[in-house]
C-alpha cells in the first residue's frame, strides 16, 4: 500500500518529511514481526500508528489487544500481562489467563510502557526474547506467538539513566523506533490537521464551514501545542461548536486555547505560571482535603473492584475475545464508535443522585457553593483535577506533583471521568 493510501485508510494527515518518514518506516516494519518502540510527545498519533502497524501486518484479522501499563497498579501488572495460577498471591482465588496468552496469533499494543514497574520488565525482556512466559505461580513454560508494539511519551533513554528502566529492555525494545514529532516541530501539518478536524466536526454538529482570516491561521501555526493533534482536535471542536461568526479571526482562536495567555503572535501563547490553587488559607486547607480524600478514595475504589472481580462479578457481554472476560485495562476498538470523541459529550457530566448538572460539573459545583451547600466530593476532586490539568495544559507529571499525588493515581481518576462520561 502506498504513503497516501495508507494515510487515508487511517486518517493520519500532514505532508512534513518528518510524518512521510515515520509512514515508510510503517510501510516497512508492518508487515515483519518486529518490535515497534513508538516515541512521542502526548497526543501526536502514537495510537494512530500502532494501529496502522497492526492492521497492515498479517494479525489484522485478530484484535490488536491494547494494554495501557499506567492504568493497571503496580501490583497487578504481572498477573493481568501473564495470567496467575489459583494461590499465587493473596486473594488470587482463581486461575488467570493474562492478555500474552489472549493476544496468541495477534499484536499486543504496551502502551505507556515506560510506567512499567521493573518486576514486570523482567518478564517482557524474556517473552521478547523466548516467546516464553510463565503464570504468576507457577514455573510451567506458555508460549505465545505475540507481536509487541510499545510507545512511550518518555525519554527512555533518559529513564535508564535513572535506573527506572531496565537497560536491557531498552535495548530489546528500541531495535526500531519510530519517532513521532511534536506538531510545532512540523508546522506544515497543522492547519492539515485542523482543517479535517473543523470538517469532521462542521458536519458532525450539523453546522456550516467557517473561514480563518489570516491572524487566525498564523495564531494556529505559530501556537506550541503541548497537547499536540489531541489538543488541536479539541480547539477545532470548540470553534465548531462555539462560534457564531462566519469569519475566525485570532481572538477567537486564542479563547480557545484554554489554560494559556497571549504572548504576541509570533511566540504563540505562553503557558499560565504555576501558582496556589486557591487564593487563601481556607482553600489551601480544603485542597489539601481534597488531595488527601482523592488519594484514599481511589484506592479503595480500585480495591473494591478487585475484590469483586476476584469474588466473581456479573459476565459483562462483550466482543473481542472468545472465552475471556473483559478487563478494563484492556481497550478493545469498536469499529462503530465515532473516530472523532467529542469534547462537548465529554462535558456531560452526571452527580450522584444530583441527576445531570446543567453545564457540567463545574457549574454544579460553584452553584452548590453560591446556595451553600457542599458540592458533592466527586464533584469537588474533578473539579480540582480538571483544573490542575487545564493549569498545564494537561501536562500528567506536572499535574499530579502539583495535586500531591502520583501520576499513576491521576491516571487512574481521569480513566474514571471517562468512564462516567462515556
Ligand atoms: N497526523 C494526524 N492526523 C490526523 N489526526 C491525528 C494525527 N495525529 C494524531 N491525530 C489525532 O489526535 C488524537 C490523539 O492521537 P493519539 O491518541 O494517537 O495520540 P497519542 O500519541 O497516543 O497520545 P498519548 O501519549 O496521550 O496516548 C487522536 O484523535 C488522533 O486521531
Ligand atoms: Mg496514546
Amino acid at each position: 500500500m502506498d504513503r497516501a493510501s495508507v494515510q487515508e485508510r487511517f486518517g493520519i494527515i500532514g505532508s512534513s518529511p518528518s510524518l512521510r518518514h515515520a509512514l515508510d518506516r510503517v510501510r516497512l516494519i508492518a508487515g515483519t514481526d518486529i518490535t515497534v518502540l513508538i516515541q512521542g510527545e502526548s497526543g501526536v498519533g502514537k495510537d494512530l500508528f500502532a494501529e496502522a502497524i497492526h492492521q497492515l501486518s498479517a494479525r489484522r484479522h485478530k484484535p490488536i489487544l491494547n494494554v495501557n501499563c499506567a492504568a493497571i497498579p503496580e501490583g497487578l501488572i504481572e498477573s493481568e500481562l501473564f495470567g496467575n495460577e489459583k494461590g499465587a498471591y493473596t486473594g488470587a482465588v482463581e486461575r488467570r489467563t493474562g492478555y500474552f496468552e489472549e493476544a496468541n496469533g495477534s499484536t499486543i499494543f504496551l502502551d505507556e510502557i515506560g510506567e512499567m514497574p521493573l518486576t514486570a520488565q523482567v518478564r517482557l525482556l524474556r517473552v521478547l526474547e523466548t516467546g516464553e512466559f510463565s503464570r504468576v505461580g507457577s514455573s510451567a513454560v506458555l508460549k505465545s506467538d505475540v507481536r509487541i508494539i510499545v510507545a512511550t511519551n518518555k525519554d527512555l533513554a533518559r529513564e535508564v539513566a535513572r535506573g527506572r528502566f531496565r537497560e536491557d529492555l531498552y535495548y530489546r525494545i528500541s531495535t526500531v523506533i519510530l519517532q513521532i514529532p511534536p506538531l510545532r516541530d512540523r508546522k506544515e501539518d497543522i492547519l492539515p490537521i485542523f482543517s479535517s478536524f473543523q470538517h469532521r466536526f462542521t458536519q458532525k454538529y450539523n453546522s456550516t464551514l467557517k473561514r480563518l482570516d489570516d491572524s487566525a491561521r498564523e495564531l494556529l501555526q505559530n501556537y506550541r501545542w503541548p497537547g499536540n493533534a489531541r489538543e488541536l482536535r479539541n480547539v477545532a471542536e470548540q470553534m465548531v461548536v462555539l462560534n457564531k461568526s462566519d469569519v475566525i479571526t485570532v481572538d477567537d482562536i486564542r479563547s480557545y486555547l484554554r489554560g494559556t495567555i497571549a504572548s504576541g503572535p509570533e511566540l504563540g501563547l505562553m503557558p499560565v505560571p504555576h501558582e496556589t490553587m486557591g487564593d487563601g488559607a481556607d482553600s489551601r486547607e480544603r485542597e489539601l482535603i481534597y488531595r488527601t480524600l482523592l488519594e484514599l478514595r481511589t484506592e479503595i475504589h480500585w480495591l473494591k473492584e478487585k475484590i469483586i472481580e476476584m469474588t466473581g462479578r456479573p459476565k459483562a457481554s462483550w466482543e473481542g475475545s472468545s472465552e475471556a472476560e473483559p478487563s478494563r485495562y484492556m481497550i478493545v476498538r469498536d469499529e462503530n464508535s465515532d473516530p472523532v470523541p467529542s469534547l462537548i459529550e465529554d462535558a456531560a457530566f452526571e452527580i450522584e443522585g444530583a441527576g445531570a448538572p446543567e453545564g457540567g460539573v463545574e457549574d454544579h459545583v460553584s452553584k452548590a457553593a453560591e446556595n451553600g451547600e457542599l458540592p458533592t466530593l466527586e464533584a469537588a476532586e474533578r473539579k480540582l483535577i480538571e483544573e490542575a490539568l487545564e493549569r498545564f495544559n494537561g501536562n500528567r507529571r506536572q499535574t499530579a506533583q502539583a495535586l500531591g499525588i502520583s501520576e499513576r493515581t491521576l491516571y487512574r481518576k481521569i480513566k474514571e471521568f471517562e468512564g462516567e462520561d462515556a
